[in-house]
């Protein structure tokens, strides 16, 4: 399976695509709108977009680091390939890109810079988590060294391949609540919403924006209420599954396959107006019934 996306993201849904795919058929939503309010690193939406299914696509992340890295891709994408070819992956560099990440909430730092520097951390850092440390270690003594995951000529492909789609690619950088809220307005009925909101019990380890147990609730009572296709996933826990209780929802685990398993899994999705296709990995589930299955 081909991946689109550059960033390299935790908890990352790339794998979903090929089911989306089969979602975007079997519901006739080809050529229609896609729409991930908790883009990271967009892989699904890309492989969307860039393979034909969808005929636009909309992304946002309240997470200012990835909306500058995005906006680079899209505005400036001369500029930051440029910068990714030329610029060496060392500790002293990964230094310098630290402090520009670290000084772009309190200071006027350029949004393509902000996004070269996040980009440079999640290709670093292991496991693509920018609040984590250098892969191989400021010493690098480690086994994998500071490059193992910058291998720039493939990223700088992904991303001007990316930039070409500009004009069908909406980027925004709000509250997913606000974002829904605006996008909803304007979506043809062959349109379908994907949430991917923090996990309920890792997020906080994973991303600078975590959510509390209101605001779980907030975007539960968004998503139940919408008129178009949608579908919401989470890690596979009584506590979400209570928010979308009577809705459709199917366990499903990502981590070691290509495709999603159907299982009693460590993950969850909820889903709305929507047929589930009856593939050998997803068929349509029971309804939720306020526990983890
Ligand atoms: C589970 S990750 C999404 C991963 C994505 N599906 C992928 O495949 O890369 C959740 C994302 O939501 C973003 N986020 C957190 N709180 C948000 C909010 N209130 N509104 C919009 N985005 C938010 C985080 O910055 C993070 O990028």
């Amino acid at each position: 399976m081909r991946s689109f996306t550059p960033l390299r993201y935790p908890g990352g849904k790339g794998k979903l695509a090929p089911f989306v795919k089969d979602l975007f058929r079997y519901n006739n939503l080809r050529d229609g709108i896609y729409v991930e309010p908790y883009a990271g690193g967009a892989g699904v939406a890309l492989s969307l977009l860039l393979e034909g299914y969808a005929g636009e696509i909309y992304i946002n992340d309240i997470d200012r680091a990835v909306y500058a890295f995005w906006w680079s891709v899209l505005n400036e994408p001369e500029w930051l390939t440029e910068k990714i070819l030329q610029t060496p992956i060392t500790v002293g560099e990964w230094q310098e890109q630290k402090r520009i990440f670290e000084r772009a909430t309190t200071d006027p730092i350029p949004l393509p810079e902000i996004g070269f520097a996040t980009f440079f951390l999640n290709r670093t850092n292991r496991s693509g988590i920018l609040k984590a440390g250098i892969i191989g270690g400021k010493n690098q003594d480690g086994p994998f060294k500071i490059d193992a995951r910058f291998n720039r000529h493939d990223l700088v492909a992904r991303i001007r391949l990316i930039a070409k789609y500009a004009g069908r690619i909406h980027l925004d950088n709000r509250d997913a609540k606000d974002f829904i809220a605006e996008v909803k307005q304007k979506l043809p009925r062959r349109s379908l919403i994907y949430c991917d909101p923090p996990y309920y019990n890792k997020g906080k380890m994973l991303y600078k924006n975590c959510y509390t147990m209101e605001d779980h609730r907030d975007i539960a009572l968004v998503m139940r209420e919408l008129d178009c296709p949608w579908m919401v996933t989470y890690d596979n826990v009584s506590q979400i599954c209570e928010l979308y209780e009577g809705c459709s929802c199917e366990g499903f685990e990502i981590a070691y396959s290509a495709h999603i398993k159907r299982s009693r899994g460590e993950e969850i999705m909820f889903y709305g107006n929507l047929e589930l296709p009856s593939s050998p990995y997803a068929r349509k589930g029971e309804q939720c019934t306020s526990r983890a299955i």
